[in-house]
C-alpha cells in the first residue's frame, strides 16, 4: 500500500519529499525527476534549494502543459518550470522536458514525449498534486486508467481553479498535453502531496477509494512505491489515519530515506 505520512505543515511536507529527492540524486546524480506545476510543489523545491543538492546532471520531464498559449507565456508550464524549479535548483535547462516542447507538431507531440522519457530511462521519481476533481496531472475524471500522454480538455473546475493566475477566467486555457496515468505508473516512486481542505475529499478517495477512472489519482493505488505527504487538513477525510501515523512512526531504519 502506499506510505502515508501526515504532517503538520506544507513546509514539513517539503522537507520530505525534498529529502526523497537528494537521496535520490546522491546514489543517482543523473536521476530522472518528474516535475508537477502547481502551488503544491513549492515548499519542497525550496527545501531542495535549501538542501543544497547538486541538481546540474539531473534530467527532469514535467507532467504537462496547457495547449493554446502563445510560445513563452509567462503561465506556461515551460516558464513556470524554469521559474521556479530550473533556475532556483539550478538544474540545466536543456535536460529539462516539458511536453510539446519539441517543436514538432502538436499531434504526435504526446508519444514523441514518450519515446523520450522511454530513452532517457524511464523517471525514478514523479512529484504529483492532486486536483479537487481528483485529478493527477491534467488527467481529469474519465481518463483510461492506461493513458500515456495526450492532448485533453480541462474539467471546468480546474479552469476556475488555475484562474488566480490569469487575468480572468476566459484567458485559461481549455486544452492541455499531459502524462497519462499509465505514464505516471511508469514511474519508480511516486510522492504525491497535498494541502489544505479542499484537497481532504481528492484524497481519501485517491487513497481509501475503488480505483477509478472517475478518480484518476486512485491509480496510484495500483502502483507499487507511492509515498503519499499530507497535512492535518487534506488528511482529514482518511478513514485509516491513525495506522498511517503508527506506519510512519514504526518504519524501520533502512526504509528511511536520510
Ligand atoms: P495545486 O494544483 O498544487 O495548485 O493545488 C494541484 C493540481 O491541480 O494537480
Amino acid at each position: 500500500m502506499a506510505e502515508v505520512v501526515i504532517v503538520e505543515s506544507d513546509a514539513e511536507a517539503g522537507e520530505i519529499a525534498a529529502s526523497a529527492i537528494s537521496a535520490l540524486v546522491r546514489e543517482r546524480p543523473d536521476a530522472v525527476l518528474g516535475l508537477a506545476t502547481g502551488s503544491t510543489p513549492l515548499t519542497t523545491w525550496r527545501a531542495l534549494a535549501a538542501a543544497g543538492t547538486g541538481l546540474a546532471a539531473v534530467r527532469g520531464f514535467a507532467l504537462d502543459e496547457y495547449v493554446g498559449l502563445p510560445p513563452g507565456h509567462p503561465e506556461s508550464y515551460r516558464a513556470v518550470i524554469t521559474r521556479e524549479v530550473v533556475e532556483p535548483l539550478g538544474l540545466t535547462p536543456s535536460l529539462v522536458r516539458v511536453p510539446a516542447d519539441d517543436g514538432g507538431p502538436i499531434s504526435g507531440a504526446g508519444e514523441r514525449y514518450e519515446a523520450d522519457i522511454v530513452a532517457a530511462g524511464g523517471i525514478d521519481l514523479q512529484i504529483l498534486g492532486i486536483g479537487r476533481t481528483g485529478h493527477i496531472g491534467f488527467n481529469e475524471p474519465g481518463s483510461s486508467l492506461a493513458s500515456l500522454t495526450r492532448v485533453k480538455t480541462l474539467a471546468e473546475q480546474t479552469r476556475i481553479d488555475n484562474a488566480r493566475f490569469f487575468p480572468s477566467l476566459d484567458d485559461v486555457p481549455t486544452h492541455c498535453i499531459t502524462q497519462g496515468l499509465g505514464t505516471i505508473l511508469r514511474a519508480r516512486h511516486l510522492v504525491l502531496l497535498a494541502f489544505g481542505s479542499a484537497k481532504a475529499a481528492a484524497v481519501a478517495a485517491a487513497l481509501e477509494g475503488p480505483v477509478s477512472a472517475s478518480t484518476p489519482g486512485s491509480v496510484v493505488q495500483m502502483h507499487p512505491r507511492v509515498t503519499v505527504i499530507v497535512d492535518e487538513a487534506a488528511g482529514a477525510q482518511l478513514e485509516h489515519a491513525d495506522y498511517y501515523r503508527y506506519a510512519w512512526a514504526n518504519r524501520f531504519d533502512w526504509e528511511r530515506w536520510s
